[in-house]
């Protein structure tokens, strides 16, 4: 398969809650530059190494694809598996950019991994899947798809959600919770689920994989931060989204954005950031 030419299967046609714009796609990017070192840690952690079969599950604009694929090398190769077209055209220019040669793109739903990828069932060495599990309807069937093209000693690296509702700032501002509210109910609204790493290791237990790791990474931003970016650029792209959606009324749009320039101004603030967990599971 091209790098040229993206699989096309699933349901191109739908669109995950944060939506696939270039907006979007250039947050994803700066979020990427903010959690590689811990995406860096976690694939450690799973034994990445050149020559392997990689899967990037939910790879969107393909900011970790590239960087898995520089690690699979030449002798390697990563599959990454989008179903929106315009992060998959994103993940083209830039795997064109770096002249790399060992990336597939496949567009299509996650949820029917085996269907999509039947050519390398039981080939995988690793699969990773970070902030997707969260949006899917149906992450067991990701999950029971990532099983089955895992090889024998091959891994899942996760990264997601638990508790992302305690997202909070300090001192506490009611606008700020109210939205943090509505972002869990948009969720879930669409089938997501801000806490589905709590249902990570039975469902790995239940499709052959056991849990090798297990860890979080709590992360505390203050105004002028370098982190502090990353939630500010997530409420500029999705915060006009809730209102869209009725999750929020304009006037709690608006009391939001005064209560975030506030604590944006207030070197007294801090924030903690949604607990991104860590997960490897090893199949059998
Ligand atoms: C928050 S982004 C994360 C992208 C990437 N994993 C990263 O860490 O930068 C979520 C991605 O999951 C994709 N996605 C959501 N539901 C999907 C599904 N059912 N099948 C394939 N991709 C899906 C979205 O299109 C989006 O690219």
């Amino acid at each position: 398969m091209s790098s040229k030419t993206p699989v096309q299967r699933g349901r191109p046609e739908a669109e995950y809650v944060l939506g696939t714009d270039q907006t979007e796609s250039d947050r994803l990017g700066l979020q990427h530059r903010l959690w590689s070192a811990s995406a860096h840690l976690l694939w450690e952690r799973a034994r990445i190494g050149p020559g392997q079969l990689i899967v990037d599950v939910g790879c969107g604009p393909g900011h970790a694809t590239i960087d898995l694929a520089e690690i699979a090398g030449p002798g390697g190769r990563v599959v990454a598996v989008d179903e929106s077209p315009l992060f998959l055209k994103h993940l083209n220019d830039r795997v064109q950019g770096r002249h790399l040669s060992n990336v597939d793109r496949v567009l299509g739903d996650a949820q029917h991994l085996p269907e999509l990828l039947p050519y390398i069932q039981g080939a995988v060495d690793l699969a990773y899947a970070r902030w997707v599990l969260c949006f899917v309807p149906d992450p067991e069937a990701v999950v029971a798809g990532v099983a089955a093209l895992l090889k024998p000693g091959g891994r899942f690296a996760v990264q997601d959600y638990f508790n992302y509702e305690s997202m909070s700032l300090a001192p506490r501002r009611e606008a700020f919770s109210r939205v943090i509210r509505a972002i869990g109910s948009s969720w879930r609204g669409r089938g997501g689920d801000p806490d589905i790493v709590s249902r990570l290791p039975g469902l790995f237990r239940k499709y052959g994989m056991e849990v090798e790791h297990l860890g979080v990474n709590q992360r505390i931003a203050t105004p002028g931060s370098t982190i502090w970016h990353w939630p500010d650029t997530f409420w500029k792209s999705f915060v006009p989204r809730l209102e869209e959606q009725g999750q929020i009324t304009k006037e709690e749009r608006s009391a939001f954005e005064r209560a975030w320039a506030e604590a944006s101004a207030d070197p007294d603030t801090f924030m903690q950031l949604p607990p991104v967990y860590d997960v490897v599971g090893v199949k059998a």
